[in-house]
């Protein structure tokens, strides 16, 4: 695993870490990708600073025409009739269990279908859900019993050794076999990340989601996507589901809605997928004016013209760059990625795994260039990420790509 600095930060401005000493840190990951604007957008601060000063909390039994605001706001983008929301959650852990609570509640179906190498959280349920033993070992895990995990469409290391010209999706066609035999014989919906971010930047192929639609209209599957990390601007869409015309019943955010790290999550469902009472899924700090005046004002910022315009433009640059990078390193197998959310997968010689060597140009970028990165499945993967806040500048970008391009070539 990388390891962890023992440094104290001070100050966050733009996206950069100012420590005690006045050295400054470029953040090329938005802290755990959840800082959209960086570390302290004017707007954001302003308008949680006026909501602290005037009303900090109150009970969810009065923010209503607060949260009522935001999901109105999220609704005007999104795709496939969702029409409806709930913000009684300030994780995506949970956000994630509201909505397989809600296909569970609304099909009277039990069991959860996900990707292997999925990060739906770290709660016992959302990692029991999730697509990684490791973070389940020495857990007892009661969310797990009614999870079926499949293949991930991981392309670049497909399970079906193939390739996407001619592969059929067979990592779909898998979910009917696993369905089959595998299922409780009770299958509620189908979780999936549009761009599997822990796991690894994965990017399905094309056609993979039309044909996943389809799979869960044959079988009656409520597909919810975690939008946690690829929402609010993050792939320059205001959610992936967009961007990839995914066609979901549910989206799930938090991370990008807080904008500045507020903590603050959501779901949004189709209406008639709005089934829960308050008493089945609501939590002291859900839906508090802190974290609403944050996800507001953080919309008010993505949804100003142009903006998400900007966010394509400077990913294209990102990707542009990194691909060049891959060009000239070795150990680079492959620059993936779409808008400001791109990761690169580290070999060996032998175009293997390497996760060592990840690890270790994550560490030296941070002594040695001061740039703040992060590797997937929480450094147990080999895939170096980099995601930027959307507020990040051009010369940023040229310049988190250039200290990355000096730890690389020490390697050599
Ligand atoms: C895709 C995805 N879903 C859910 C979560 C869980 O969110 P939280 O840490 O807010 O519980 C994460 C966190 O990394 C995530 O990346």
């Amino acid at each position: 695993m990388q390891t962890l600095t023992k440094e104290r930060f001070r100050y966050g401005n733009g996206i950069t870490l100012i420590d005690d000493s006045g050295k400054e840190y470029l953040d090329g990951v938005s802290g755990t990708f959840n800082l959209s604007l960086g570390y302290n957008h004017p707007h954001v601060v302003t308008k949680v600073q006026e909501q602290v000063a005037n009303l900090a909390h109150m009970s969810s039994s009065f923010t209503e025409p607060y949260v009522e605001e935001v999901l109105d706001h999220l609704i005007q983008y999104t795709p496939n009739g969702i029409d409806a929301g709930w913000m009684r959650d300030i994780t995506g852990s949970t956000a994630n269990e509201c909505a397989v609570k809600l296909a569970q509640k609304y099909t009277g179906e039990l069991d959860i279908i996900s990707l292997y190498l999925s990060h739906h959280g770290q709660t016992q349920f959302a990692t029991g859900i999730s697509g990684n033993a490791f973070r389940r070992r020495k857990f007892p895990n009661s969310a797990a019993a009614n999870s079926l995990h499949v293949p991930a469409p991981y392309c670049y290391r497909c399970p079906f050794n193939s390739s996407p010209d001619k592969c059929g999706h067979q990592c779909v066609e898998a979910i009917s076999d696993a369905i089959e035999y595998a299922s409780s014989g009770s299958v509620a919906c189908m979780i999936i990340e549009p761009i599997l971010g822990n796991g690894g930047n994965i990017i399905p192929p094309p056609g993979y989601f039309k044909r996943l639609r389809q799979l869960c209209n044959e079988y009656g599957l409520i597909l919810i996507a975690d939008e946690v990390q690829t929402g609010i601007g993050r792939t320059g869409y205001m959610f992936a589901s967009e961007l990839f015309d995914i066609q979901p019943d549910i989206i799930t955010l938090a991370k990008g809605l807080g904008g500045i790290g507020v903590p603050v999550a959501a779901v949004l469902m189709q209406s008639r997928l709005n089934v829960l009472e308050k008493h089945e899924h609501s939590f002291t700090s859900g839906s508090n004016l802190i974290s609403v005046t944050a996800a507001k004002s953080t919309l008010e910022v993505v949804s100003e013209p142009g903006f998400l315009e900007a966010v394509r433009s400077k990913g294209s640059l990102l990707g542009t760059l990194l691909t060049e990078l891959a060009d000239k390193h070795d150990c680079i197998g492959e620059a993936r990625g779409v808008g400001l959310m791109w990761g690169l997968e580290i070999v060996d010689k032998d175009d293997a795994p390497d996760a060592i060597k990840c690890n270790g140009i994550i560490d030296r970028a941070f002594a040695e260039q001061q740039l703040i990165l992060r590797g997937s499945r929480y450094g147990y993967g080999n895939v170096v990420k980099v995601r930027p806040s959307l507020t990040v500048t051009e010369d940023e970008i040229v310049e988190i790509v250039k200290r990355l391009d000096a730890v690389l070539a020490t390697l050599h």
